[in-house]
């Protein structure tokens, strides 16, 4: 232990990490009291009676292809989710260490703070009346908000549910800052959506930023929970001790090869670009319309909108089977709405709904 996971749990550095049965292709497997027997209309190739791999190696090769990384410095998990807890986990000894977040942002940071009993220190995004400058770090008071027990500072770009990406400058100046008292969680769901570069490339220079990224959005299989930890490998180290073995199924592993093959992420790809074109027009056309008061820039697959009348606007919607996002416990964004990229039927659906309830 030489580098940031100085500053994780002490017991965490302790754990000695599981050591799973032997897995040798081609080997009669005795070792694992599995069922010899695959099970009726199991289709798979490995057979669903045998455990999958401790971890999905095959997604760890495929996805460090695609990020541009070391192998050593990935670990797959549950959905980005699920790193956000591991991570939490590693790093907040319960009733002592606090992470930071920037409300409003993705509300799971909490939710995994307060499972594992971390204190939380809120520092709001800036308003500003220009809505290209609007939901801004304040960096200023991020640095002051930290403490010796301020482990993790999570920083959501392009945020949901703002849909801006926060200023790089200024998430490498807190990581500076921060160099070697906290790590700066950068949560990258949507990044493939955006034209800002990924922070994964800044990881040689700042050795405390640890990027996540997922699958759900940008290739499109939210169903197979596939997202990923890319930090420094001495960190990836320490979080494959806390994240249990045998935990991606066998059926996720064949989706995701299938997912990332060049065919499938060109087509990918072109999804983005349809989703960002239908993003200006459905923003264009929702402009138009009265009851749309302000919609935010967004680098995201979605946006936010400010309305006149929320509660009709979620009626109406909700009467045509539409479902959008409000924010009731948000004070920010108190007539706020996120609204999804869909198709073009479906958003069309969405500004018909508002007319036909005006
Ligand atoms: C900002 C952000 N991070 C992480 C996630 C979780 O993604 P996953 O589906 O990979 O768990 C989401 C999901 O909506 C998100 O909006």
């Amino acid at each position: 232990m030489k580098g940031i996971t100085k500053i994780a749990r002490q017991d965490i550095l302790r754990i000695s990490p599981y050591i799973p049965g032997e897995y040798e292709k081609g080997f009669i497997r005795l070792n694992a009291n599995e069922s010899p027997w695959k099970a009726p209309g199991d289709k798979t190739e490995n057979g669903l009676n045998r455990y999958p791999p401790p971890r999905p190696t095959a997604i760890n090769n495929l996805l460090s292809v695609e990020y541009q990384i070391k192998n050593e410095q990935i670990m797959i998990t549950r959905g980005a989710s699920e790193a956000i807890d591991i991570l939490i986990r590693a790093f907040c000894e319960p009733k002592r260490d606090k992470i930071l977040i920037c409300p409003p942002t993705f509300d799971m940071y909490r939710l995994y703070a307060e499972i594992q009993g971390a204190y939380i220190t809120k520092v709001p995004l800036l308003r500003n009346k220009d809505l290209s400058r609007d939901f801004s770090l304040d960096v200023e008071n991020i640095l002051k908000g930290c403490d010796k027990f301020t482990k993790i500072i999570f920083i959501c770009t392009p945020n949901n549910p703002t849909g801006n990406s926060p200023n790089a400058k200024d998430i490498e100046l807190i990581a500076e800052q921060q160099m070697n008292k906290s790590i700066i969680v950068i949560d990258e769901a949507y990044q493939e959506f955006s034209d800002s570069r990924s922070f994964i490339k800044l990881q040689k220079k700042f050795n405390n930023i640890v990027v996540l990224r997922t699958l759900s959005k940008f290739v499109s299989l939210a169903g197979v929970r596939c997202g990923s930890v890319i930090a420094d490998n001495e960190l990836i180290e320490l979080l494959n001790k806390v994240l249990p073995p045998y935990t991606f199924p066998t059926p996720c592993i064949e989706e995701v090869k299938k997912a990332l093959t060049k065919k499938s992420i060109s087509s990918s790809r072109k999804k983005v670009e349809i989703t960002r074109k239908e993003k200006k027009r459905f923003t264009d056309k929702l402009l138009k319309l009265p009851e749309i008061q302000n919609i935010w820039p967004s680098d995201a697959n979605f946006f936010m909108a400010e309305v006149k009348n929320l509660e009709k606007i979620v009626t109406s919607a909700r009467s045509q089977r539409i479902l959008v996002r409000a924010f009731p416990n948000e004070p920010l964004l108190k007539n706020c709405l996120r609204i999804t990229v869909g198709k073009k039927e479906e958003n069309d659906a969405l500004v018909q709904s508002i007319i036909d309830g005006g």
